[in-house]
């Protein structure tokens, strides 16, 4: 199958949503592009204009079995056919607990889990700070320059990657200190690429400079990371960076966050980044792909940590009971998933370094599985190009492609897990249309 564009977007039927949406929805939605969805079909999505689309980034990162996945749906309405909602916090269901076995199963190197269900990334982050401010008694919380956690205040807190996310909203969680991320191709040490990979000095920093100078680590309750940077352009932070976290938090008695909102569920070929790396975190944050777009995340953490006591901590939807089987069959499918991941994920990466060669201004290829970032620059300063990003973006979709930014000047390739060669030769053949015509 191919994309196939009948008018070109928006057409008619979606330029009368769009007309009465401009007047109606918050200005501070961005919508990235004119799509008028009106239905989705595993790697396909339909808008109201019949214009069929080939989908690189899954309703960003979150469509991990596809759109409308037979089993899914099958299995929301089972369950939406029982009961809609009761609340986990005061009584039981089995979708719940099943969900929770499923989750406290991943990640064995953390030990014993414990797991809390909420409606969103955000919540989970939130849910997360609190515990461990209450776990550890103290209040200050390290994040990185770069991150994105969330629009509440507490994951607001957490964000350095644009600054509209933050302006005119402070204060801010009181604590919160921004520290370097590792970026080997623009390391913020100044290191070259090679000695950033294997001998990065942010975590050594972290103890040198900012332990010494501005917060004692005894204060610091938590350090929350993104084990792969999402919106702040797709990152990945050498290994041996990841393992200093994990033994600075270990010699301070800090409990380590990786926020795998975005990184997890199978995106790279792993279940989760702490099992591609090898370092568990104490506690581990998901949402986004683990119920193929249901709203549902969810927080585990080693069970040594879930300290608070009854009544400190809840919430009215988490872990809705239509989202919890929804989940637990995306889980199944998306274990079944990884090998393609790998496989399909290196063939699209592969397909990108083919391309870089034919076009200078892909400056950075990076990521793994289908969690791929591409950083466009300007060849002849190498600065980042992000009017080029845009503007491909902007490109490919009246193509019949739907591309996704992230960070400065990057574009972020997440198909849903279920992506096929074939459909990835037919997405790059575009993408690389589109940096023919723009380059
Ligand atoms: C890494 C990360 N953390 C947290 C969030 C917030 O998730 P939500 O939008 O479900 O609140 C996101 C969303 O993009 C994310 O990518």
């Amino acid at each position: 199958m191919l994309p196939e564009i009948k008018v070109k977007p928006p057409g008619p039927k979606a330029r009368a949503i769009i007309e009465r949406d401009d007047k109606l929805a918050s200005p501070s939605l961005i919508k990235e592009y004119p799509l008028v969805i009106d239905r989705g079909q595993g790697v396909w999505i339909y808008d109201v204009d019949d214009n069929r689309y080939l989908d690189f980034m899954a309703g960003i990162a979150t469509c991990s079995t596809g759109h409308a996945h037979p089993e899914v749906v099958k299995s929301i309405q089972k369950a939406s056919e029982k009961f809609l909602h009761i609340c986990a916090t005061d009584f039981y269901y089995s979708g719940y607990t099943s969900l929770l076995e499923k989750l406290c199963s991943y990640v064995p190197k953390m030990g014993p889990k414990r797991a809390f269900l909420t409606n969103s990334g955000t919540e989970a982050v939130e849910g997360a700070l609190k515990l461990a401010r209450y776990h550890t008694r103290r209040n200050n919380i390290i994040a990185f320059k770069g991150a994105f956690h969330g629009r509440t205040m507490g994951s607001l807190s957490l964000n350095a990657s644009k600054v509209t996310q933050r302006a005119f909203f402070g204060p801010m969680l009181s604590g919160v200190l921004h520290v370097p991320y590792p970026y080997p191709y623009r390391c913020p040490y100044k290191q070259a690429r090679n000695v950033c990979e294997t001998e990065c000095i942010c975590g050594k920093a972290l103890e040198k400079d900012w332990f010494q100078n501005y917060v004692d680590p005894k204060e610091v309750a938590a350090i929350v990371i993104e084990p792969i940077l999402g919106e702040g352009g797709y990152i990945m932070p050498p290994t041996n960076f990841l393992k200093d976290l994990r033994r600075i938090c270990d010699e301070h008695g800090i409990v380590l966050i990786f926020d795998e909102i975005q990184s997890g569920v199978g995106r790279t070929g792993q279940m989760f980044v702490a099992d591609l790396v090898d370092v568990a975190p104490d506690i581990l944050l998901t949402a986004k792909g683990i119920a193929s777009g249901m709203p549902i995340g969810a927080f585990v953490a080693r069970e040594k940590f879930m300290t608070w006591p009854k009544g400190s901590h809840g919430s009215t939807y988490g872990g809705n009971p239509v989202c919890c089987e929804a989940a637990v069959t995306t889980l199944n499918l998306v274990e079944k998933l990884l090998p393609n991941v790998r496989e399909t994920g290196a063939f699209m990466k592969q397909g990108i370094v083919d391309m870089q060669k034919k076009f200078p201004v892909i400056g950075d290829i990076r990521g793994t599985g289908f969690m791929l970032g591409v950083e466009l620059i300007n060849p002849k300063t190498g600065e980042p190009d992000a009017k080029l990003a845009d503007e491909l973006t902007q490109r490919a979709f009246p193509k019949g492609l739907l591309l996704l930014g992230c960070g400065k000047s990057s574009i972020r390739l997440t198909p849903p897990l279920i992506m096929q060669r074939e459909e990835v030769s037919t997405g790059l053949k575009i993408m690389e249309e589109c940096l023919k015509e723009l380059t």
